[in-house]
Parts: structure tokens; sequence; C-alpha cells
């Protein structure tokens, strides 16, 4: 599936819905391709980083060349034209997305070891010749987006979180005006043709208003702040950016880069792991994102509650009831559910709609990822247990991007690539 959806130098995120490579997609299917093949695996990170923008930015587009069927395409964000930070000879959108990549350069790592000194040498080489460019990106997470260094991502997009039309945005999407948009047809609803599986008309009038002020200011990051109607600290966000910082600063003592290097982050491991660690409840250990334009807490029943069980830092009793809250009936151990794995919103929230996008479907790659950094934080058997749950999920062979909960229906775009990229990694596991 994976080849099919393959470009040559990019895997499309999905054959039609997503005929481009997306940033954290193409985390994720770097993740899956290092266990066919390093060098192919490499090449996916490759593309990604050469749209890198000069301010470390990794875009969250970078388009195919020549292939139309997605809006917003080139046409509309204009970052070539209105910002000498876009990269040259490749087009990309304005924003970003979750900073995932350092657990792809992990993998490439991970898998180069199996091999032989040939495959070894190409992915040290890749290392050496990318490290800045991780550094880059990374400094730019903790500078640009942390502007107070309150240890946690600022976001200007709910496009920025991934997790477009989460719950998580509704407040603070939901005071916005949109102003003076050009119009616009939206693409998504030709190939996803039930309307109830994506983002509402209005939600997507929000998504372009946005996309109109940041052009405003050229796509300055000092300027943004003033104008943006949407600012928040993503706290999901700020979670995998924390434990990036920790996988690739012991990335960085392992292959010898800069002790300077190191330092920095693990200095921002541990600023974002208490920042994180700061928006719990002190109680449940759930999770909250801040709203910076209204100055509140935004508390909800979605995977974000989780942040700090990927990066740790909250105390052990803490931890204990947020883990119970994953595993008891309000998540994975729904009594209703087809697979123990957690659905993006909980099933007993006023909020859940059970096929619509973010705001209650599976995500086969959430469940991945959470299996994933259970076994960082040496939780073995939930680890494996969420992935015995996510091939059995798996196993109706649509690689959908998401899936009604109760029925297992596959739900959005099929053949979606990080979906298959999954798979495939927890195939390869010893
Ligand atoms: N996920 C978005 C979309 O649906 C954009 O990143 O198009």
């Amino acid at each position: 599936m994976l080849r099919g959806n393959d470009l040559g130098t990019m895997t499309t995120a999905a054959p039609k819905l997503y005929p481009h490579m997306w940033s954290w997609d193409a985390a994720f299917v770097t993740v899956g391709l290092a266990a066919l093949s390093v060098e192919r695996a490499i090449l996916e990170l490759d593309t990604l980083l050469s749209a890198q923008w000069q301010n470390g930015m990794i875009p969250h587009i970078v388009f195919a060349n020549g292939v139309d069927g997605y809006f917003p395409g080139p046409a509309r964000w204009e970052v070539a034209r209105l910002t000498p930070n876009a990269p040259t000879g490749v087009d990309t959108s304005g924003i970003t997305q979750p900073p995932v990549h350092a657990i792809a350069v992990q993998r490439i790592l991970d898998h180069s070891r199996r091999h032989g000194r040939t495959t070894r040498a190409i992915a040290d080489e890749f290392l050496d010749r990318r490290w800045q460019n991780l550094m880059r990106w990374h400094r730019w997470l903790a500078t640009a987006r942390d502007p107070e260094r309150r240890g946690r991502i600022r976001i200007y997009h709910g496009w920025e979180s991934g997790m477009d039309n989460s719950p998580r945005w509704d407040r603070a999407y939901s005071g916005i005006r949109p102003g003076a948009v050009p119009p616009y047809e939206r693409a998504d609803l030709n190939f996803v043709t039930d309307v109830s599986q994506r983002p509402s008309d209005l939600e997507y009038d929000r998504y372009l208003w946005l996309v109109e002020q940041m052009k405003s200011v050229s796509y300055d990051d000092e300027s943004m702040s003033g104008v943006m109607d949407f600012a928040v600290e993503d706290v999901f966000v700020s979670a995998i950016f924390a434990l990036a910082c920790e996988v690739l600063a012991e990335i960085g003592e392992e292959h010898s880069k800069p002790k300077s290097d190191v330092r920095d982050l693990r200095e921002w491991a541990e600023r974002f792991r208490v920042g994180v660690a700061a928006t719990a409840d002190s109680r449940s250990g759930a999770a909250r994102d801040f709203d910076v334009r209204s100055g509140r807490w935004i508390g909800t029943e979605t995977l974000a509650m989780f942040a700090p069980l990927l990066c740790g830092g909250l105390p052990r009793d803490t931890e204990r009831a947020l883990l119970r809250t994953f595993e008891g009936p309000r998540f994975c151990g729904h009594p209703d559910l087809l697979f123990r794995v957690p659905p993006s919103t909980s099933p007993v929230s006023r909020d859940f709609r059970p096929r619509e996008y973010w705001r209650g479907p599976v995500w086969p790659v959430m469940t991945w990822l959470f299996s994933w950094a259970f076994g960082q934080r040496g939780w073995v058997e939930r680890s494996l247990a969420l992935r015995a749950e996510g091939l059995r999920q798996a196993s109706d062979g649509t690689f959908a991007e998401y899936f009604e909960p109760f029925t297992g229906e596959p739900l959005g775009s099929m053949q979606q690539s990080w979906t298959a990229a999954a798979v495939l990694d927890w195939l390869g596991l010893p």
C-alpha cells in the first residue's frame, strides 16, 4: 500500500484526499518504511527536511509538483510570494504540525543497526547531514512557539495540532468571526462524500480566515501573536516535543553531536515536561490546553488529557490515576468499544461524535503513538496490549484514516499511509 502511495521521493498521506506530503504523516510513514528499507525511509525525511523554512519551521504540507485536487493548495497559502522564510523550488503551506520527527530518526538508526555496515553508514551519514536541520526545527519550536518560556508550544491554527476539529478547540473557535475570505471550494468532500465524517463548512470558514490572518503579517513569527484570533498552548504537542527532545538528545549523545546541542535538548525536554505537568489536575492528572486569547484553561475528555503519559512528569499517584482513566470505562475500557484502543474523544463526553474526524473516532496512528511512548516509559505490557488491539483493528485490511469505535466501520480516506506504517512497525517488532 505504501508503494502504491509512493510518488518517488514522497509518500502521499492518502491517494485522493491528501495527495501531498504532510509533516507528521511523513514522520510516521518513515517509521513504517524504516522496517522495509532504511534508504527509502531516509529519502522520505530528506524530502521533508528539504522543504524546511529558513526560520527552522517544518511546514505542515509539502506539495507534490503539479498535483491538484487538494484545497487549500499553494495558490491559497502564497508563501513563496509573502515570506523569505519559505524554501525555493518547492511549494509548502505556511503552518506547522506536531514534532514527531525525532521518533522517525530513531527508528531509522535502530533499523540500520540490524543491517550490514553499508546501511549503517548510510544512516549515520544521514544523521550527520541532517543534525543541524533537526536542531533548527527544535530550536524554532522552543523559541518562536514558546515566546514566554512556559514549557508549552503555542499554535495559531487548529490544523497545527494535527487534531483539526477536536472539541479541544471549540471554545477558542466559537468566538472567531471570520472576516473577508476569498471564495473557495472545499475539495475534501469530493472524496469523503459523507459530510458527517469531516469538519463542517463553518469550521472551514474559520480555518481559511486564520490563513488570511497569517498572510496579513506575511507569516512573520513575531507578528503572529499580535494578529491571530486563535492562539492556544497545545498540551499534546508540548508533550510530544518533550519526548522528541529526549529522543534526539539520546541520539545526539550516542553519535557524539555537539555537547551544547545535547544540553539544549535536555533543557527543552525538562522545560516542556514541567510545562505539561503544570496543566494537569492535581487529583486526576488530566492535562489541559490553554487558550491564550481568553486566558482560560481548556479541559476536555480527549486524547489531550493523557499528554503527561507520553512525556512523564506527574507525581506517581497522579500518574496512576491518569492511567486508570486511560484504561477504564471512559476510554479504552468502555464496554461498547470493539477494540481496547483510545478513541479521540471519550464516548461518555457530551462532545463525542463517533463518526466525525477528531471528535470521537479511533485513529490507529494514535494507538501506535501511545503504544510506542508506553514502551519508552518502560510499560512493556501496556505497550504490547495496545499493539495487539491495534493489529486486530487493522486486520480488516482497509488501512483507513479513522474508525468508528463501536462498529469498527472504516472512515475518512482509505489507504491512509500512516495507518499502514503503524502496522508495519508493529509487525517489525521482535
Ligand atoms: N488535516 C487537514 C485536512 O483535512 C489539514 O492538515 O485537510
